[in-house]
C-alpha cells in the first residue's frame, strides 16, 4: 500500500514507540489518528509535530480497558474520515508482579487493554477499512506490536506474556479470517526503549544491549521502518516480524530474574 494519503491510527502514539510509529506515517504521506489516554501534553506535541509534516492529524482520547471508549474512538475516526486504511496496535500496559499475587483485577485489567482492545480495534478498523477506497490489491493493514513475552517465559509477568501471546495468535486468526480485504501482522520488539525507572543511556540499559546478539539496543525508528516495510509489502500477512537484535534466539534466561549473560 502506498502509505500518501491514507488514513492510518495508532493506538498509544503521544510517546515512545507509538510516537515514532505515528511520525513515520506522517513523513510517509499518511493522515494520522493520534490516540492516547492519559498523556495529554505529550500527544499534543506528537500531533503538532505530525502536522508539521503537511498531513490532517485527529487527536483521540481513548481508555482501551473500556470497550465504550474503543466505539467512541472508532465513531470519531468515522466522522471524521468515514474510512481507514493502517490500524497500529502499539498501547499497552506493561505491569510486573509474581504469579502468586496477580489479582483477578489485575489480570482482567491487563488483558483488556492487551488483548482485548486490540480484537475490537481490528473488528472496527476492519469495517472501516472496507469503506476505504484503495487501488485493487491494497488491503487494509493492521499492525500488532507484541513482545518477547509472548514467545519466552518471563518470571513476574505472567499476565503481560498471555496477553501477549494471545496478540499473536489474534494476528494469525484475523489474518487468515480477514483476507484478502484486511493484512493483520505483527512485531516484535525487543530491547529498544527500557521501561520506566531505567533512562535510555543507563549503563544498565547498555548491558541489557550487550546480552543480545547484535551486542546492542535498537531505537523507535527501527520500529516505525518496520511499520513502514509492512505498509509497503501488500503480499505479506500473518507474519511476524522481530525487531530484537536476535534477542528471540538467545532464549528466556536472558530476562529471567537476575541474570547476567554478558559478551565478554
Ligand atoms: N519499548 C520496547 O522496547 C518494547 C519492547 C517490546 C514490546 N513493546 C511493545 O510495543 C508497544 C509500544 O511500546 P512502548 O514502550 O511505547 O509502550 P508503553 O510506553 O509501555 O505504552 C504505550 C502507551 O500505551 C498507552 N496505554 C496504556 N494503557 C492504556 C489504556 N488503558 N488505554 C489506552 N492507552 C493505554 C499509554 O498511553 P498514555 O501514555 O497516553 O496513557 C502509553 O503511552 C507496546 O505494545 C509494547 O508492549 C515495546
Amino acid at each position: 500500500m502506498d502509505p500518501r494519503g491514507k488514513i492510518a491510527l495508532v493506538t498509544g502514539a503521544a510517546r515512545r514507540l507509538g510516537r515514532s510509529i505515528a511520525t513515520t506515517l506522517g513523513r510517509a504521506g499518511s493522515h494520522v489518528v493520534v490516540h492516547y489516554s492519559s498523556s495529554r501534553r505529550e500527544a499534543e506535541k506528537t500531533a503538532a509535530e505530525i502536522r508539521e509534516l503537511g498531513v490532517e492529524v485527529s487527536l483521540e482520547r481513548a481508555d482501551l480497558g473500556r470497550p465504550a471508549e474503543v466505539e467512541t474512538l472508532f465513531a470519531a475516526i468515522a466522522d471524521r474520515f468515514g474510512r481507514l486504511d493502517i490500524l497500529v496496535n502499539s498501547a499497552a500496559s506493561f505491569e510486573r508482579r509474581s504469579f502468586a499475587q496477580i489479582t483477578v483485577a489485575e489480570w482482567d485489567s491487563v488483558l483488556a487493554v492487551n488483548l482485548r482492545a486490540p480484537f475490537m480495534c481490528t473488528q472496527r478498523a476492519a469495517a472501516l477499512m472496507a469503506a476505504s477506497k484503495r487501488s485493487a490489491g491494497e488491503p487494509g493493514l493492521v499492525v500488532n506490536m507484541v513482545d518477547l513475552s509472548a514467545v519466552q517465559t518471563w518470571p513476574g509477568y505472567a499476565h503481560h506474556g498471555v496477553s501477549k501471546a494471545g496478540l499473536l495468535h489474534l494476528t494469525s486468526v484475523a489474518a487468515r479470517e480477514l483476507a484478502p480485504d484486511v493484512r493483520v501482522n505483527a512485531i516484535i520488539p525487543g530491547p529498544i526503549l527500557p521501561p520506566p525507572g531505567i533512562d535510555v543511556g543507563s549503563d544498565e540499559w547498555r548491558r541489557h544491549g550487550k546480552r543480545v546478539p547484535l551486542g546492542r539496543t535498537g531505537s523507535p525508528e527501527q520500529i516505525g521502518e518496520t511499520v513502514l516495510f509492512l505498509t509497503r509489502n501488500d503480499y505479506v500477512t500473518g507474519e511476524t516480524i522481530f525487531v530484537d537484535g536476535g534477542e528471540h534466539l538467545v532464549g528466556t534466561a536472558l530476562r529471567a530474574s537476575g541474570e547476567s549473560r554478558e559478551k565478554p
